[in-house]
Formats: C-alpha cells, structure tokens, sequence
C-alpha cells in the first residue's frame, strides 16, 4: 500500500474515532447528569429546542396550573391573578391568563406585545406545554395550560419570560456551530493530509526519481535543496553517495586508463631487447660472427638483454605486487642511525669502485631513533635511488652524499648526488611508473622506469613520504620521511 493511501486511511480513522469520542462523550456526560439514557436523545429538544423557564417560574406555574385542575374559578379571581402576576414579575416573567379568547389577565410587561397571534391553538389535551415563540426579534419561552371552566368555557394559561436574544442565538446557532466543527475537523484533516503528502511523499517521490537516474548511470545530476528534516539527511546521505560513486566511476576509468598503459609500456620494454636479441641469434645462425672474438661479443650482447628481460619482469612482477598491496612488509623497530651507517657501509666499497666519493652525514648523538620498519624493502628503497645516482652521474668528480636528520616526529634521509639533475617539469612525474625523463626510451640507461615507482609504493607502505629536489646539470636531492616510533608512542600516550 502506499505511504499516502495509508496517510489518507489513517487520517480518516482519526476523524472517525474523533467523532466516536465527542459523541460518546456527550451521549455518557448527559446520560449522567439527566440519569437517563434517553436523555442524550431528550438533551438537544428539552435545552435547546423547548426552553425550561428558571425554576422558581416554573413552580409559580406549576401551582397555577394545579390550580387549574383543581378549581378553574380561582383563575378568574382578579385578586388571586393580580397576586400571581405581581409574583411573576419578580422573576421577570409574565402571565396571561385566556376564557374563551377573552383576556382575563394580562401582565404589563406584555401590554404592548401582540402575543396572543403567536399563540397555539387550544388543545385540551395538553400536547406540548412549553415553547418558544419570536416577536420582532425578541424571544419568549413559555409554558401553558389549557383547561376549561366549570361552565365548559375553555380557559388558557401561559406564563412568559423573556430570553436574552443572545442565548436564543446561540440555541439556534447551535446545529450551525456543530457542523461548522465538523467541517472543520474535516478540513483540519484534509489540510495535514496535504501538508504531510507535500513534505513527505513528494521528496521521496524525488529520491526515487534521483536513484532511478544513477541506475542508469547518470551521475551528473543536482538532487536539490535539502528540506530540514531527516529527509534532508537523507538527500545530504543520497548525495553524498551519488559524489561517491561518482568518484569511484571516475576512478574505475582512470584505473582503466593506467591498465591500458601499462600494457602498453610493458609490451614496449619487453619487445625491444628481445628484438635485439632475435637479431643477434639471427646473425649467428647466418655465421655473420665468424670468429671466435665476434662470436663472444654476440653472445656477450644477448647475455646482457636477456639479464636486462630478466630485471625487467622482476621489477615488474614486484611492482605489481606493491600496486595490489600484496607484498607483506614485515616490520621491525630499527635503530634507522644505525641501519643508514651499515647500508653505506655496504656500499661504499662499490661505490667507490665505480669513482663516487661517498659522503656521510648522520648524527652522532648515541641514542637510538626507531622507527618501524621492514629493513628488506627500505633497502630497497635506498638501493633504487643510488643506483640511479650511479646511472646518472655525468661528472669526473663524482659525489654522493647520504645525510639524516629528524624532527620531533619524523627521520628523514637525504640521498644527494652531483649528477646530472632532473628539469623541474619532470620531478613531479619520475615517481610514477615507466616515468624517465630522458626523451628517447631506449636511453644509454636502459632503466624501466620503475625503480622511482618501487621505491614510493614501499615508503607509502611504511606510511612515509618521499620527494625530490633537483637542480638541472648541478645534481639531485631524494628524501625519504618516516614517522620516528617513539614521537608515535607520545601522541599514542596523551
Ligand atoms: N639521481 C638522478 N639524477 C638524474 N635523473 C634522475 C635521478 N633519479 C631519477 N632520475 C630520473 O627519473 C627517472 C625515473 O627513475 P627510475 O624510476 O629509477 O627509472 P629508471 O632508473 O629505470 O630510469 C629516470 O629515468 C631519470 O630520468
Ligand atoms: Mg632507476
């Protein structure tokens, strides 16, 4: 069933239980104070239709009528009238007293009131004994009896009291202002019925329209201004989502974007040296080597492609492993003072083998700086970026300068070389994979590009940060920060 259906079944539901307890109400309190259960019935005719005169009138009225009963002659006793009249009139009633339509008695209060017109017609019976009757906008509650004389002449009897006209209106505004309740209630109703519908059902109606167009993939869409309510938490949740899923659309293609590219890069450094070496094999099986010096450099020559193949799929093969974050970093707390001391002393009698003047710049203070880390991979890490400053070292005095500093919170390490620098333009770019920032592919270094992109998977890995400083033909700055272990505990601790 739908919300609105149910709203409009539960408003008029309420109506009717509404109305189901007023009138309950009235039938209970009535039966109650007239100690009858007809007296609902009788409550609207006695009050409002047939108008009781207060009761000391009524007890004058009374006794005229026992009166009447018992010996009409007393009626037409001007003393005894004359007596009752003036007894009336203290209660601001009247009394008019008929034989044979003749007036025996008249009350002065109603000289010059032609009630006699309004009268009703002589009934022996006594049908109804009180009224109302209206003359020129005044009204008169009454209540009469009609007997007869001994002689059979017919006698009447009424006593009169005048109402406040604004009680008689509102007795005949009464079934006016009751419905006029009533159409209220109903319109009371109609109106929340309308109100809620507006400021429920037609926002959900948007919503569904909204979801409707991210089912079909349509993303770029304003949901519109939210109402205070938790329907407006739920379009700020809806829309929220819809940036979302927009964003893991965008992404999606982008990934797909790189997938395609490296493919691509893959397919292209893989290709070129096994060309070469087809060419070489080609070159031996037509006996182009044909001596034994020409033929060691041939083999030489394939040798160094195929080791260059092999290098290449293995930084690959780790590389993709790092993008699907399935290389598992086991991470110690190393002393990083003293784990930069070892791998430049590793180093160095390489290094300086191959020309470079490796420098050290690490402070001396004994204690310890921690950090947590894996020492196989950041190995790694420091081994990429010395190996390219070995690469692209263009001068006779060649420099390589390890330095390591710290923050309060961070150790960082600074490799720096003299070589041959990296144009502003691309030091953005070298850590992203298959980047080199020489123009041709097949450069002297012959390098995949992926040693940079290697290195930055493995510090993010460690929740480091990595960077390059550089100036063109002067040399290149590479720092590596990491999260000291101990500034860790502190913030862990307050
Ligand atoms: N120390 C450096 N001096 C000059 N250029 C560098 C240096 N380190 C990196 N680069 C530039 O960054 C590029 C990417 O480096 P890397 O990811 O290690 O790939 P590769 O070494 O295989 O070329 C290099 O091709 C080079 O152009
Ligand atoms: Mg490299």
């Amino acid at each position: 069933m739908s919300i609105r259906m149910k709203l409009l079944l539960s408003y008029t539901w309420t109506l009717l239980v509404t109305l189901l307890i007023f009138f309950s109400i009235a039938f209970f309190v009535t039966a109650a104070v007239t100690g009858d259960v007809k007296g609902f019935r009788d409550f609207y005719r006695i009050h409002f239709s047939l108008n009781p005169l207060p009761p000391a009138v009524d007890n004058l009225y009374l006794e005229m009528k026992f009166a009447a009963k018992k010996d009409p002659s007393e009626l037409g006793n001007p003393d005894v009238m004359v007596d009752y009249g003036n007894r009336l009139r203290t209660e601001k009633a009247s009394l008019l007293v008929l034989k044979n339509d003749q007036i025996q008695f008249k009350s002065y209060a109603l000289e010059d009131v032609p009630v006699q017109a309004l009268l009703p017609p002589y009934d022996e019976r006594n049908g109804t004994l009180r009224n109302t009757v209206e003359q020129d906008k005044r009204f008169y509650a009454y209540a009469k009896f009609d007997f007869a004389y001994r002689d059979g002449t017919p006698g009447r009897l009424f006593v009169f009291r005048e109402l406040s006209p604004f009680a008689e209106l509102s007795r005949r505004l009464l079934p006016i202002w009751i419905s006029l309740l009533f159409i209220m209630l109903v319109l009371t109703n109609v109106l929340l019925f309308s109100f809620v519908t507006r400021s429920v059902v037609k926002p959900l109606e948007k919503l569904r329209r909204s979801a409707e167009h991210i089912k079909e993939g349509q993303l770029d869409f304003q949901i519109g201004t939210a109402p205070r309510n938790e329907i407006g938490q739920l379009y700020t949740s809806f829309e929220e989502m819809r940036l979302k899923l927009k964003a893991s659309v965008e992404m999606r293609l982008q990934y797909e974007e790189n997938r395609k590219e490296l493919l691509s890069n893959i397919s292209h450094d893989l290709k070129t040296p096994l060309t070469t070496i087809k060419g070489y094999i080609e070159g031996i099986r037509d006996g182009v080597p044909n001596t034994p010096e020409k033929m060691a450099k041939y083999v030489d020559t394939i040798y160094s492609k195929t080791n260059d193949m092999d290098r290449l799929i293995d930084e690959l093969f780790l590389y993709s492993k790092l993008d699907l974050n399935q290389v598992p970093f086991s991470f110690q707390m190393i002393d990083i003072k003293r784990y930069v001391r070892d791998f430049a002393e590793e180093l160095r009698f390489d290094l300086e083998n191959r020309g470079f003047q490796l420098e050290l710049a690490i402070d001396e203070s004994p204690q310890p700086w921690m950090v947590r880390a894996d020492p196989e991979q950041f190995k790694r890490v420091l081994s990429n970026i010395i190996a390219n400053s070995v690469k692209f070292a263009d001068k006779s005095d060649r420099r390589i300068r390890l330095e390591l500093k710290r923050t309060p919170s961070e150790a960082i390490v600074t490799l720096r070389d003299n070589g041959l620098g990296i144009p502003a333009e691309a030091l953005t770019q070298i850590f992203d994979r298959f980047y080199r920032a020489e123009v041709s592919r097949n450069s002297r270094s012959g390098g995949s590009g992926l040693g940079l992109a290697i290195a930055k998977r493995i510090v993010e890995g460690h929740g480091g940060r990595i960077w390059a400083e550089s100036e063109p033909g002067e040399g290149t700055s590479v720092m590596i920060s990491l999260q000291m272990a101990d500034s860790k505990e502190e913030v862990g601790k307050s």
